[in-house]
C-alpha cells in the first residue's frame, strides 16, 4: 500500500483530519526518546541505610531496560547537606557518601552502558548549598570582594539595612533573602535565595560563574554522560538592578503580574549561557543534550531549545492540562506548533519529584491539591481506584503523542503518593518555611515498592526507609505487578512496545474531529489512532484493530469512563 492511499484510507475510518504535525526525519535519539526520572534516595537502598543509592540504581537499571526506556534521569546524587533533597549541591564533582562513591557512578555508567540505556544528570546552576567552597569563601570576605561577587550580595534597605533589598520571596515560603553576619561580626549584607536560605544564588553576571560550570560540564560529559537535565534553567540572570516584583515565586502569571515580566526569570541573556553550553556538548558529538526545566509559557518556551541551544524543554503546560480535554488539545497544537518552527521535539511529562503523582492527581473530580502541596491525612482524599484508572488512560494517550516522554520512577507501577508521612519524617524544606501550612513534595518522593514479600517491600533490607511505604504499595510492588499480566507495569511495557515498533515517537498528528468532544480526545499518529474517553459514559469506538487499551477490556466495542485505547486504522506496510 502506497503512503498516499494509507493516509486516505485513515482518514475514511478516523473521519475529518486536522493536521499539526509532520512526521519526524531530523536525526537525534532523544528526539523520540523516552527517558525515566530515577529519584536516587527513593529508588534502592543496597547498603540498608533507608536511603537509596547508587549501587541500587546499578542493580535496578535492567528492570528499567526491560521496560524499554531509552535513557534514565538522575536527580542530583552530588556532594550536599540535603537541605532540598541534593538540590544543594556543595561539590558539584564528587558523589554525596549518604549515594556513594564516584567509582560507584562509574559501576554504573558501564551497566547502563551494557544495558545500552544513556545516563542524563541533573546540573544546577542557579544556586549551589551554603555548605559549598565559594559561599564560605564570600562569607568569610568583606562585602564588595571578588569572593561575594560569585553570589548576589546585596546592602539592607530601610534604617541601618535591617530590611531586605527587595520584595522578592522565596519558592519555598518567606523573603528570598537572608543577611549574613560579616566577618567582623556584625550584621552585614543580604544574599538571595529564590529557594531555601540554605540555597544561595549564583551571580551569572560574573565570568568566573560560568567558567566554573564550564569546567562542571566537562566533568561529567567526561565520565560518560548523554546529557543534563538543567534545573530552573530560566532563572540564572536576573534583571538589572533587581527591581521589584509583587507577582507569584514560581514565575507564575497572577493578577496584574505577567509572568514573562518577572525579573529573576526568563532574562535575554540567559539565552548567551545555553549557546556556549552547546558549544561545548557539541565537541563531544551530536549525542549530548540539553534540557530545560524552565516554568515558562509555551511560545516562549521555544526560545529556550533554538537551534544553538538546547535540545529540549519539560513541558509543564501538558502536566498542568491534566485532564480537561479542551486545553489539552490547546497545549498540544500549540506545543508541537511552535517548537515545529524552531526544528525542536516536544516532550511530554504526567509527573515528577515535585508534583503529586498522577496517579493521586486524577483521583479528584474538580480542583485537587496544588502543586508542590502535596496531600495530607486531614486534606480530602484522591480516590485512588479512579485515580489509577485515570493514571493509566493518561499514560496511554501520553505515550501516543509524537516526540519524547519523560517517566518518573513508579508511576509504571501506577503508584498514588505517600500520605500518611508523620510530620517529623517530613524533609521538604517547603514544609518548615510556611510552618507546615504547605505540606511540600514528600508523598511523591516515598521510596519504590519491589517486592512484596521482603522487608520495606524490597526498597532495601536494613534500616527504616527515609519515608515509610504505605502498606497500600504492598500489591502494587513490581515482583506482584510483573507477575500480572493485565497490571499497570504491563501495560507500560506493552505501551512502550509498541511506541518503538509503530515509531510513534517519531510520528505524526493529526486530530481525528469526530471524537475530539467535550469529554473525548482522538488524534491519529500514522496509522494509528489514540482515543481517550473522559465522559461518564462508556464511547463506542471506531473501526480498527484495537492494539491497546489502559482499561481490562470487557467493555467490549465500548470504551469505559477514563480509559485510553490505541487503534490501528490500517493493515499492512506501506512501501
Ligand atoms: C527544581 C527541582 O526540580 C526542585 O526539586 C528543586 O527544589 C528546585 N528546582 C530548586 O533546585
Ligand atoms: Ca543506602
Amino acid at each position: 500500500m502506497s503512503v498516499d492511499s494509507v493516509i486516505s484510507a485513515t482518514a475514511a475510518l478516523a473521519g475529518p483530519l486536522t493536521l499539526i504535525h509532520d512526521a519526524d526525519k531530523a536525526p537525534g535519539w532523544w528526539r523520540s526518546a523516552v527517558i525515566y526520572q530515577v529519584y536516587p534516595r527513593s529508588f534502592r537502598d543496597l547498603n540498608g541505610d533507608g536511603i537509596g543509592d547508587i549501587a541500587g540504581i546499578t542493580e535496578g537499571l535492567p528492570h528499567l531496560a526491560d521496560l524499554d526506556v531509552d535513557a534514565v534521569w538522575l536527580s542530583p546524587f552530588y556532594r550536599s547537606p540535603q537541605r532540598d533533597a541534593g538540590y544543594d549541591v556543595s561539590d558539584y564533582c564528587d558523589v554525596d557518601p549518604i549515594f556513594g562513591t564516584l567509582g560507584d557512578f562509574d559501576i554504573m555508567m558501564a551497566e547502563a552502558n551494557r544495558l545500552g540505556l544513556r545516563v542524563i544528570v541533573d546540573l544546577v546552576p542557579n544556586h549551589c548549598s551554603d555548605q559549598h567552597a565559594a559561599f564560605q569563601a564570600a562569607l568569610a570576605a568583606p562585602a564588595g570582594s571578588p569572593e561575594r561577587d560569585m553570589f548576589i550580595f546585596r546592602d539592607g534597605s530601610g534604617p541601618e539595612g535591617h530590611e531586605p533589598p527587595n520584595n522578592w520571596q522565596s519558592h519555598f515560603g518567606g523573603p528570598a533573602w537572608t543577611r549574613v553576619i560579616g566577618p567582623d561580626g556584625q550584621p552585614d549584607q543580604w544574599y538571595l535565595h529564590l529557594f531555601d536560605s540554605s540555597q544561595p544564588d549564583f551571580n551569572w553576571d560574573n565570568p568566573a560563574v560560568h567558567a566554573e560550570f564550564e569546567r562542571v560540564l566537562r566533568f561529567w560529559l567526561d565520565r560518560g554522560v548523554s546529557g543534563f537535565r538543567v534545573d530552573v534553567a530560566h532563572a540564572l540572570v536576573k534583571a538589572p538592578g533587581l527591581p521589584a516584583w509583587g507577582g507569584r515565586a514560581d514565575g507564575g502569571s497572577s493578577d496584574g503580574f505577567p509572568g514573562h515580566e518577572a525579573p529573576m526569570f526568563g532574562q535575554p541573556a540567559i539565552h548567551d549561557i545555553y549557546r556556549a553550553w552547546r558549544l561545548i556538548l557539541d565537541e563531544y558529538g551530536p549525542d549530548r543534550i540539553l534540557c530545560a526545566e524552565a516554568s515558562v509559557d509555551l511560545p516562549r518556551l521555544a526560545h529556550w531549545v533554538r537551534p544553538d541551544e538546547m535540545h529540549q524543554a519539560f513541558n509543564f503546560p501538558y502536566l498542568h492540562a491534566g485532564l480537561d480535554v479542551y486545553r489539552l488539545r490547546s497545549v498540544i497544537t500549540d506545543s508541537l506548533t511552535v517548537l515545529d518552527a524552531v526544528g525542536a521535539p516536544s516532550t511530554w511529562v504526567l509527573s515528577n519529584h515535585d508534583v503529586v503523582r498522577h496517579a493521586s492527581r486524577f483521583g479528584y473530580n474538580g480542583s485537587g491539591p496544588r502543586d508542590g502541596d502535596g496531600i495530607g491525612p486531614a486534606d480530602q482524599q484522591p480516590d485512588t481506584e479512579l485515580g489509577r484508572r485515570r493514571a493509566a488512560a493518561a499514560s496511554l494517550f501520553m505515550l501516543g503523542l509524537p516526540g519524547a516522554a519523560y517517566l518518573y520512577q513508579g508511576e509504571e507501577l501506577g503508584l498514588p503518593d505517600g500520605i500518611d508521612i508523620p510530620e517529623g519524617m517530613r524533609q521538604d524544606p517547603t514544609f518548615a518555611r510556611t510552618g507546615g501550612e504547605r505540606l511540600g513534595r514528600d508523598g511523591c518522593r516515598v521510596p519504590l515498592p519491589w517486592s512484596a514479600a521482603e522487608p520495606h517491600l524490597g526498597f532495601g533490607s536494613g534500616q527504616q526507609p527515609w519515608l515509610p511505604l504505605p502498606a497500600s504499595f504492598k500489591e502494587l510492588a513490581r515482583d506482584v505487578q510483573a507477575a500480572t499480566p493485565s497490571s499497570h507495569l504491563n501495560l507500560y511495557r506493552r505501551t512502550l512496545a509498541a511506541r518503538r515498533e509503530l515509531g510513534l515517537g517519531r510520528g505524526s498528528l493529526a486530530w481525528a474531529e469526530e471524537w475530539c468532544t467535550g469529554s473525548s480526545l482522538g488524534f491519529v499518529n500514522g496509522t494509528t489512532l489514540v482515543l481517550m474517553n473522559l465522559n461518564h459514559e462508556p464511547l463506542e469506538m471506531p473501526a480498527g484493530d484495537v492494539l491497546l487499551r489502559s482499561a481490562d477490556p470487557e467493555s467490549g466495542h465500548f470504551l469505559a469512563s477514563g480509559e485510553t485505547v490505541w487503534l490501528q486504522l490500517v493493515r499492512g506496510d506501506t512501501e
